[in-house]
């Protein structure tokens, strides 16, 4: 009777223990978890560690436009020396908001504009700022 019994009162008792067999057991089945790691602070930049302990960074942080700039390299190139689009380098911060509106009110500007379109589209004014401002402060 007990025996037969065995096999309802061993996953009852899981259930109520909620399946932790480590409990039913008495023993450690499921190895111990990995103890958290302490959050280093680092102790000339406590702004971070008030912050709630965030790795400081001791890399330049890429701006807002840099950033965007990422989808924009495949095609004109990682300093904006140019590939599959016209090259950027040099050219000025209105210049390439114009270009960039242009393209985002799908306007002609050259043969391949439409190749523009769709990234333009994309972009919403403070992209466009962004991006005019990375693109003629560093190329
Ligand atoms: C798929 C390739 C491709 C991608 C990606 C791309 N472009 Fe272009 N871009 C072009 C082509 C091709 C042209 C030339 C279009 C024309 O004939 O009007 C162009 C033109 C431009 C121009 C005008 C250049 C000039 O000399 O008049 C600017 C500014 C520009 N792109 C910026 C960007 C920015 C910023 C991004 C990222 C958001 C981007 N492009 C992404 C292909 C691309």
């Amino acid at each position: 009777m007990i025996r037969n019994n065995l096999w309802v009162l061993i996953p009852m008792t899981m259930l109520l223990t909620a399946c932790d067999p480590n409990k039913i057991f008495g023993t450690r089945v499921t190895p111990p978890k990995e103890q958290p790691k302490p959050v280093e602070y680092q102790l000339f930049s406590p702004t971070v560690a008030i912050a709630g302990g965030a790795p400081a960074k001791a890399v330049k942080v890429a701006s807002a436009g840099e950033k965007k700039y990422a989808g924009c390299a495949s095609c004109h190139g990682a300093d904006g020396e140019g590939g599959v689009g016209p090259k950027l380098q040099g050219q000025s911060l209105s210049y390439i908001q114009g270009r960039l509106t242009a393209y985002k009110n799908r306007e002609k500007v050259g043969r391949q504009s439409v190749m523009m379109w769709s990234q333009a589209s994309l972009l919403s004014d403070a992209d466009i700022n962004d991006l005019s401002d990375y693109i003629s402060g560093s190329f």
